[in-house]
Formats: structure tokens, sequence, C-alpha cells
């Protein structure tokens, strides 16, 4: 996989990018150093992305795994008109393998799939069509909760946030980023606290680079330094995406977001959800059942790529976890806020 440059203006919101007649996604590995883009053509190819991190993000490897079946299908039905469906379904399977905990994936395949039940013909037209208007409905649902989101905040507090849920881990403007925006739009958000949210650094790399961009006055912090300031005051939220929610509330995010929920609940700080209902996993009945992936040891014991921990000790590197839903104050979907969630309130939103 290597990255080339694209004669296109760089920004948080071309993450993924349709152009040439092939998957082009900006190098997350490289932000904010270098901004380059790596090509996709095939499903192997934009699993590999999406499991190496090129593009992270729930909302965002939804997308991308859209892109990913168009791909799929235009070579499949080029190779074979007769017998595409059976190659085409073992790259849904990669694809769906690339990685475990951000549901997203998983409801872009189906969706893809049931839209397949019904082409007749040459599936790579329908199938692109397709996955634009997912790219742009995600777009139009970040403002929406946006609005919804930012309609919380009391003027003239600070917010904490976590990991990088902003234009480049979803179709554009971002979840918890999105509400951020909004909310500093509006004059309710005098400066955020970005988690630099070991070991990737989205915090550090992704979310600082957003919020420069957008001239929203951010200050980075070791997660380890969430609950002090929190206690030192002027914290009115934190506030989040997420990689999968369960029909019970409880929410699957970026490691680290459970203890910054344990922190705020107990400083009286509160605490919001942003993300679309595409991130709610009905079949999920409660946050113990979400798996959660756990990625390579290097990853900690190594920063930048430089080894950095003793040699000989070992790493554990869960990169989700599981906030209980009776932390959560608010979860922001497209569709409305539910406030202090449940099931039941889950259930409701989703008929
Ligand atoms: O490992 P990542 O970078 O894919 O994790 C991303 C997160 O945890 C985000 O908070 C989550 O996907 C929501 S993005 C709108």
């Amino acid at each position: 996989m290597h990255s080339v440059s694209l004669d296109i203006p760089v920004t948080a919101d071309s993450a993924i990018v349709w152009h040439d007649d092939a998957l082009y996604l900006l190098d997350q590995r490289l932000l904010p150093r270098q901004e380059r883009f790596v090509r996709c053509d095939d499903a192997a190819g934009t699993a590999e992305a999406i499991r190496a991190m090129v593009v992270r993000g729930a909302p965002a490897i939804g997308i991308t795994a859209a892109y990913g079946v168009a791909l799929a299908a235009r070579r499949r039905y080029a190779a074979d008109p007769a017998d595409w469906r059976q190659h085409l379904e073992e790259d849904l399977q990669h694809l769906a393998a690339a990685r475990p905990t951000a549901v997203n994936l998983f409801w872009a395949i189906a969706h893809c799939r049931t839209l397949l039940d019904g082409v007749d013909g040459d599936p790579f037209l329908p199938l692109l069509a397709e996955a634009r208007r997912m790219h742009q409905q995600d777009r139009e649902m970040n403002r929406r909760m946006g609005a919804l989101g930012a309609a919380l905040i009391e003027p003239g507090a600070a917010v904490i946030t976590h990991c990088n849920a902003g234009g480049l881990a979803t179709g554009g403007y971002g979840t918890a980023l999105g509400v951020i925006r909004a909310a500093h739009e509006q004059g309710r958000i005098t400066r955020v606290y970005a988690d630099e949210t070991r070991p990737w650094l989205q915090g550090a790399r992704l979310t600082a680079w957003e919020l420069v961009r957008e001239g929203i006055p951010v200050q980075l912090m070791g997660e380890g330094a969430a609950a002090a300031r929190m206690a030192a005051g002027g914290i009115g939220w934190v506030i989040v995406g997420s990689d999968r929610i369960a029909a019970n509330g409880d929410v699957a995010n970026k490691i680290g977001t459970y203890s910054l929920a344990v922190a705020a609940r107990h400083h009286g700080v509160k605490f919001m959800v942003a993300a679309p209902t595409s991130t709610i996993d009905p079949d999920m009945p409660d946050g113990s059942r979400i798996p959660i992936e756990t990625r390579a040891e290097d990853e900690v014991l190594c920063c930048a790529g430089q080894p950095v921990a003793a040699e000989g000790a070992g790493a554990w590197n869960p990169v989700f976890d599981v906030t209980p839903a009776e932390l959560v104050d608010a979860i922001v979907t497209e569709k409305g806020v539910i406030h202090a969630p449940d099931r039941e309130k889950i259930a409701t939103l989703l008929a």
C-alpha cells in the first residue's frame, strides 16, 4: 500500500474521495505531517486500508466499505458476468473481517447485500451510486446531530473530547466534533480539551489538526489529565463519538472513554455521545457482548514507530472500551436526542 499526492484541496471532509474511477483515502497514519492518499481498486486493498487505519472512525469505515463493495463488484462482474455473485460474497466477507468493533462496517455491507438482491446485470453503477448516497447522507446526518447536540450546551463552558470523531472519522463534519463545530459557531464553547489518545494519538494528530483548521481553540492533554482538568472546573460536557451502541444504551468507543465517563459523573460533568443511528446495534442486547478489537502489543510498546518500553515488557492493547448506559447523559442521533438512555428509549427512537 503506497500513498500518493492528489491535486485536490485537503480538508477534514476529504478523508474519502471517489476520483478518477477509484477510491482514494486520505492516509490518516501520516497526518498531520503529510497529506497523502492511498488508492484502492479492489476489496482486498480497501479491507487492508481499513485494517491498517489509513481510514478509521466508525462512519468512515462503513462508507469506505460501501465503496469497496462497488470496486469489488466491478472486478467480479468484468471477470465473470455469469457467476459474479458468489465471488463477490467472498469479497464482502473479506471486507467485514477488516475490523470487528465498528458496527457501521457490518451495517454498510448488509445494506449493499440488500441492494444486490434487486440488481439485474452489471452491479457496479447501482452500488457506486449507493456508496455516494451513503456518503452524502452521513454528512447531512452529522449536520443535524451538530445542531441537536449544540443546543444542549450552556454557553460559556469548555468541553473535553477523546480520540477523533470529526470529519476525518465520518463522511464529513463529524459526530462529536460536529457538535463542537456547531456549538463553537453559536458561541457556546470557549475551548476544547482534546485527549491525545494513546497509542494512535488520534487526538493529538487528527482532532487537533481539525480544530486548529476550524479556528477552534484546542489544548491537548494526556488522557490521564482529564480528571484533574474536570476537578479544576469550567468543563460543561465530555463529548465523544461511538463505534457501537448496544440496545440498552451501553456505548463502545475508543479505549479511555469509560474512564472519562466515570470521572465526568464524579465531577458533575455531563457526558454526551454523538452517533448516527447506523451506530446503534439493535441485535446487541448490552455492551458486554460487543466484540472489542485488540491490536498489536507494539502499538503500546512503541511511540511514533520508535520503541519506548523496557525490553521484555508485554502490553495489553484493547482499542475500545464500553461505557455503561447509566454514565451517559445524552445520546445525540440524527433522529433526535435520547436523555439518560435505556433499552426502551432506544427501541422507541429506532421504531
Ligand atoms: O480506532 P479508531 O480510530 O477507528 O477509533 C475511532 C473512535 O473510537 C471514534 O470515537 C468512533 O469511531 C466514532 S467516529 C465518529
